[in-house]
């Protein structure tokens, strides 16, 4: 009976090759098959897969280099002869035609070469996680491929591809595919308890097994939908519990309600039937083991054709998941209507308590009579969980850590050709590349296409040519995530060759030039003193601080140049320069209370932001009025991280180190003893504080020796409670007492002689919040409770924002759509003739 069905299903493959056009075949709207990093077509399963930078409506988006690798020697398939390597986050964007599920296949392979087998791969879309720290280290196999059915909602699709600290990500081949929307239903059916499953639509799904009873392998080539289908023989529990049938494929007949790309016939003609059926003791079942992710609700679709009986209603039997009975007395070509007719069986299911497999079974109905059972396929696949992910309950806000808003884009592409290729000559390669890059690409915050990347000839010129430019120092800086990189030249250009009438300052660190880049955006650009050795080590603090934080109240980095030995730093520029020179020594109109409240609390949320809101504080260390910068709506912004540190670790109070700093801003205990605390800047900002209201330089050595330094000076009024004798005169009468008094106390706080008196910035945020409330709502309060910092009668408090930290976070998920109003225009270090 087997040989000649086998010779009949030869002969019906043989016809069913010409047979093919038959049916109607599903035409995605989408079809995206990529092979990354190649340059030239690959054919596999008879698709073609185009090199993922020939494709014009793919976009990607790196804050970093990619690499790409290539390999003929190893590659288990064709596929993954190439590689993309991604050093930083990398997003991959797909402009989709149609809404609705599509698949997305990632396909992996370590290619030799490049310590791919280490890296750490985390893959996540706009709203799901689909890999998360994967790594071939810990992996039992040698390449991964991963299918999903994601429902796109927009006109794209993103691909972001991270890798975990200090290592490196990559993938080998993309699909994305569009799903036909009758293939996944909304609902389905639950059996502990008895019941339905909706809202699936809202769900991604995860391929875990495809499974193809009795059959061989059935390859995207054989399905229209591209699904692979593996032979089910290393599941089954019990091995002779099964034997496989098969029929001519061309036999099956689709009827109404299943269409081909349910399933193909290569697997409806094929089937596990009763090992034993028909012996006198068949009471038993086929069952199949599956090991799964306990964690996880599974989606469960059972496919069955009755390929077998004689006639109809012969076959009734009994469908199982893990003990439950799913399905009884199921007659299926009653159900289908035909023998020969596929019907299948939907189901939401967890795995057995206490177990990590989900088994299923069928086995006969011995109430029916009928002795057999049979199972043409099974499909199953992972639920997305309650933090929309496949592997853990990280959510993508939490992993999708978003590079610098304003930051432009500098993609690198080498291709790394020869298995030798280290990563650090690409590294070097890299100046040199984005240099030409730079000039070329478009300017702005897009999604660039994809560049074209040269062959091993031209990387092995570009290596020659910046190893004599002698750059070696875009190694460490090209390896990490930083702003765009600027050539010299461009410097040039936008500053008009550093002309002296763009001078915006002179600093310690070097001069401050306006500048406008070939796009028109208006920026500031510190050049370093070359000469200055401090200056290098705090070029490179600067920019590693910028480019790790955001936040409104921060200074925004563009990018840096540091060709030519040139320590360049290009910042937004700041429509309204420092905040001194608002409050003396220019002819600038008179800020007004609350304008000043408003622009304290500024600084002060972008200090607190750097006390708390990255993971290790940092101190910035030199707080003072020229370091806070106003943009053209007078919003604040800190600058300057030239001399930041991170603070002291969880189990250690200060950080010791040199004295460093602006005379007038020290903490004198920092002074004294060397040790630096978060509350080093909560004295300078008290600092900051004393000098908006008194108008006058932290010190000023022409005075009379008792009013030099402002903070003694402010703090022997202050505690007469007499303040109001050395403010401003332009505010005198201007001021609400209550605000004025809470402000003094405030400030004289933030001076107290020993670190632990002083409050944390947080505090003075929240008093100098409750002053300006004092200040807005004046007239209408009686005196409040002193230090009723906890509730103001009669005022509804606006709730402390989490310092925008992860308001910041979102604002720049939306980035490229939504331009911020408050664009943030910077510069830094301006004139302080006393300054450091
Ligand atoms: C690669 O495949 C695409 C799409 O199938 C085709 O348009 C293109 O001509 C192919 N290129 C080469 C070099 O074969
Ligand atoms: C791959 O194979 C092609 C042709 O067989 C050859 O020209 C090329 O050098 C090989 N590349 C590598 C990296 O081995
Ligand atoms: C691979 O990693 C090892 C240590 O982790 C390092 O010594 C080696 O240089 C790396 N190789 C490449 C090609 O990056
Ligand atoms: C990522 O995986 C590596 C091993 O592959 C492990 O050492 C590390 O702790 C994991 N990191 C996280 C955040 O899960
Ligand atoms: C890895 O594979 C080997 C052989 O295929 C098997 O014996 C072993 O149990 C597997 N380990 C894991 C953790 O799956
Ligand atoms: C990154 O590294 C730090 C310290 O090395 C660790 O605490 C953190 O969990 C790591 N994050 C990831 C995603 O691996
Ligand atoms: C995709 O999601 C949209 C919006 O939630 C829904 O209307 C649609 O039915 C879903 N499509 C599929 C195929 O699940
Ligand atoms: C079907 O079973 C026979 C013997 O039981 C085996 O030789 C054959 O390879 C099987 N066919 C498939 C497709 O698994
Ligand atoms: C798939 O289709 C090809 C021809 O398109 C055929 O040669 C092959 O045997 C089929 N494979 C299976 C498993 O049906
Ligand atoms: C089932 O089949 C596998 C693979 O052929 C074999 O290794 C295993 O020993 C068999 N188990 C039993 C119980 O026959
Ligand atoms: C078949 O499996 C189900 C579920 O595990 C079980 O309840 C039933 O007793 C089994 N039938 C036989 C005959 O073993
Ligand atoms: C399931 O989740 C628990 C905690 O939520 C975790 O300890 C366990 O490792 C997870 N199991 C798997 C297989 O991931």
């Amino acid at each position: 009976m087997l040989s000649t069905t086998n010779i009949v299903m030869w002969v019906g493959m043989v016809l069913g090759i010409l047979g093919q056009g038959s049916y109607s075949l599903y035409a995605p709207a989408d079809n995206y098959l990529l092979v990354c990093g190649s340059s030239q077509n690959v054919t596999f399963n008879d698709h073609t897969y185009v090199p993922d930078s020939l494709k014009s409506s793919v976009s990607l988006k790196s804050q970093g280099n990619s690499l790409v690798a290539t390999s003929n020697s190893t590659a288990p398939f064709p596929i993954y002869q190439s590689a993309r390597i991604f050093t930083s986050t990398t997003s991959y964007k797909f402009a989709i035609e149609e809404e609705g599920r599509h698949w997305v296949r990632l396909y992996f392979y370590p290619l030799p070469g490049h310590n791919l087998t280490s890296a750490s791969i985390t893959v996540v879309t706009e709203n799901f996680v689909l890999l998360h720290n994967f790594s071939f280290e810990t992996f039992n196999g040698t390449y991964l491929f991963k299918e999903y059915a994601i429902n796109v909602t927009s006109d794209n699709l993103v691909l972001n591809f991270i890798p975990s600290n200090n290592s490196i990500a990559f993938v080998n081949a993309i699909e994305v595919v569009s799903v036909p929307d009758s293939l996944i239903p909304d609902q389905a059916v639950t059996l502990s308890p008895p019941g339905h499953f909706t809202g699936l639509s809202g769900f991604a799904l995860e391929t875990v097994y495809r499974l193809n009873m009795g059959g061989p392998l059935v390859t995207a080539q054989n399905d229209t939908l591209g699904r692979t289908w593996e032979n089910d023989f290393k599941y089954l529990h019990v091995n002779s519990s099964a034997t496989n049938v098969s029929v001519n494929p061309w036999n099956i007949k689709y009827g109404a309600s299943v269409a081909p790309e349910i399933a193909p016939n290569w697997v409806y003609s094929t089937a596990e039937t009763m090992g034993d059926a028909k012996v006198v003791d068949a009471n038993f079942n086929i069952t199949w083991v599956l090991p799964v992710d306990p964690n996880f609700t599974y989606f469960v679709r059972v496919h069955f054709c009755d390929i077998v009986s004689k006639s109809m209603n012969s076959l009734v039997f009994n469908l199982y998941i893990n003990t439950d009975i799913a399905s009884g007395n199921l007659d299926i070509s009653n159900q289908a209507g035909n023998l020969d007719v596929p019907v299948y069986k939907d189901l939401v299911s967890n795995t057995s308590a206490g177990s990590d497999t989900l088994s299923v079974s069928v086995g006969p109905d011995t109430s029916s009579g009928s002795m057999d059972a049979i199972m043409n396929g099974l499909e199953i696949m992972k639920i997305s969980n309650e933090a929309r992910s496949f592997v853990g309950l990280s959510a993508v806000e939490t992993l999708l850590v978003v590079p610098p808003k304003k930051n432009k884009i500098g993609i690198i592409i080498g291709s790394a050709g020869g298995a030798v290729a280290a990563l650090a000559i690409i590294g070097l390669c890299y100046c040199c590349l984005a240099a030409r890059r730079s000039k070329s690409s478009p300017q702005g915050n897009t999604w660039l296409p994809l560049p074209l990347y040269g062959n091993s000839l031209t990387m092995t010129k570009m290596s020659t040519l910046s190893q004599k430019s002698g750059t070696a120092s875009c190694i460490s800086l090209a390896s990490s995530n930083l702003g765009r990189f600027f050539t010299f030249q461009e410097i040039m250009d936008a500053t008009n060759k550093f002309d002296e009438s763009s001078l915006l300052g002179v600093g310690g660190f070097g001069r401050v030039y306006k500048g406008t880049l070939e796009d028109g955006t208006r920026v500031a650009v510190k050049r370093g003193n070359p000469r200055s050795e401090q200056g290098l080590a705090e070029f490179r603090t600067e920019i590693e601080m910028l480019s790790k934080l955001r936040h409104r109240h921060l200074v925004s980095l563009i990018g840096y140049c540091d060709e030519r030995s040139e320590m360049i730093l290009v910042y937004e520029y700041m429509a309204n320069g420092p905040l001194r020179s608002h409050l003396y020594g220019t002819d600038l109109p008179s800020l007004p209370w609350k304008q000043r409240l408003e622009i304290c609390i500024g600084a002060a949320k972008g200090l607190h932001y750097l006390h708390t809101g990255a993971a290790q504080s940092i101190i910035h260390r030199d707080v003072k009025t020229t370091n806070i910068l106003l943009d053209e709506n007078y919003v604040a912004k800190v600058a300057d991280f030239g001399l930041s540190k991170t603070g002291p670790a969880l189990d250690q109070t200060h950080v010791s180190t040199a004295v460093k700093g602006s005379f007038g801003y020290l903490d004198p205990e920092y002074f004294r003893r060397q040790q630096l605390t978060e509350k080093s800047d909560v004295y300078s900002f008290g600092v900051v504080l004393m000098e908006v209201l008194c108008t006058r330089p932290a010190l000023n050595p022409v005075l009379p020796r008792e009013q030099v330094n402002i903070a003694e000076w402010a703090m022997t009024w202050q505690k007469k409670g007499m303040l109001d004798q050395i403010m401003d005169k332009n505010l005198a009468g201007k001021v609400n007492p209550a605000s004025l008094k809470k402000f003094g106390e405030t400030a004289e706080k933030c001076l107290a002689e020993h670190g632990i008196d002083r409050p944390s910035m947080g505090d003075v945020l929240w008093n100098l919040e409750y002053a300006l409330q004092l200040e807005e709502t004046s007239s209408a309060l009686t005196e409040p409770d002193d230090n009723s910092t906890n509730h103001i009668p009669g005022i509804p408090l606006t709730p402390l924002e989490p310092f925008d930290n992860s308001v910041s976070m979102i604002d720049v998920a939306n980035s490229d759509d939504a331009e911020d109003a408050a664009t943030s225009a910077v510069f830094s270090q301006l004139v302080n003739p006393r300054g450091r």
